[in-house]
């Protein structure tokens, strides 16, 4: 069994500054740097990094080789990560002095995936298989049809949530994971319970994990509801928290169905995460997060 991601890379430009830039204001940096992201390239090293067999789908363009070298580096297999002629996506992030940030996105090579490069990469995989996908790629209503026909099962992250999320069959999907705001989006709810509630109406056969920021997570599945609360750490960087957080918990749902120890292991990990700088490059390892739950007396 392995876990397919297909989903998009970027090249991160992260700015300093001291608060978000308001409407009409000019506001000068303190630094930039230029990093590995994207939900899909971040979501495929926090696979990695917690030890599951994850290959990586996705389009980049010429100018974004170093992000297929960075999936490699950290075990992700990039066979099915091509190059086409529309430059790579990229990400203008601003993150203030509390690590709050603010995304812009500029799609590109993301959404030139199409259906043939679609069903070239799905032809390899099949009914052992879980496929993740966020929404950051285009064809994903095709991706979903084409995997469910092959009988994998579908793991969406609906990140971030836009328009183009109501053409896809989210009866499809298997588990869900997704924050409070896209919870509230998606259902028209507003309250965690209300949010879980109309997601299992809606998808009775799905498993839902949903984020509730400072207050926590919240797992919906197998007739339970299941809480964990954050482990509180200092806040450097909020960037590819949530997408640490759903690479611990597929990886270890996914090896043990013990959805509440996924729940702490995710929640760890992407409190790790939000204390270093970065996305992809703040994901740590799992010796490090079973190694902070021991010393927590969480594990
Ligand atoms: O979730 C964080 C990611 O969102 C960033 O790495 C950025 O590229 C955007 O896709």
């Amino acid at each position: 069994m392995s876990i397919l991601n297909f989903g998009s890379l970027n090249l991160d430009y992260t700015y300093r500054v001291s608060h978000i830039a308001a409407p009409g204001e000019t506001l000068t940096s303190r630094s930039l740097e230029v990093r590995p992201g994207g939900k899909g390239l971040n979501q495929s090293v926090s696979l990695a990094r917690a030890g599951a067999v994850v290959c990586h789908a996705g389009l980049i363009g010429e100018d974004g080789r170093i992000l297929e070298e960075s999936c490699r580096e950290s075990g992700v297999d990039t066979q099915f990560i091509g190059v086409s002629d529309v430059r790579t996506g990229n990400a203008i992030i601003q993150v203030d002095d509390s690590g709050q940030n603010c995304i812009i996105l500029f799609p590109g090579a993301n959404r030139a995936v199409d259906e043939q490069f679609a069903d070239r990469v799905l032809e390899s995989f099949g009914s052992e298989d879980h496929i993740l996908l966020q929404n950051e790629i285009s064809s994903l209503p095709y991706i979903i049809d084409r995997a469910w026909e092959r009988g994998m099962k579908i793991i969406l992250n609906p990140s971030p949530m836009d328009e183009r999320l109501k053409e896809c069959d989210l009866e499809k999907v298997w588990l869900f994971i997704l924050n409070e705001v896209e919870g509230a989006q998606l259902t028209g709810m507003k309250e965690p319970e209300e949010i879980l509630q109309e997601m299992r109406r809606r998808y009775p056969g799905a498993r839902i994990v949903l984020t509730l920021g400072a207050d926590g997570s919240m797992y919906s599945g197998e007739g339970k509801v299941l809480r964990q609360k954050i482990f509180p750490a200092e806040t450097v960087d909020t960037t590819g928290a949530g997408d640490t957080f759903s690479g611990y918990f597929i990886t270890e749902y996914l090896a043990s169905g013990d959805a509440a120890s996924a729940l702490r292991r995710a929640s760890m990990a992407s409190a790790i995460a939000v204390s270093r700088k970065g996305a992809a490059e703040a994901v740590p390892e799992m010796e490090e997060v079973i190694r902070m739950l021991r010393e927590r007396g969480s594990l």
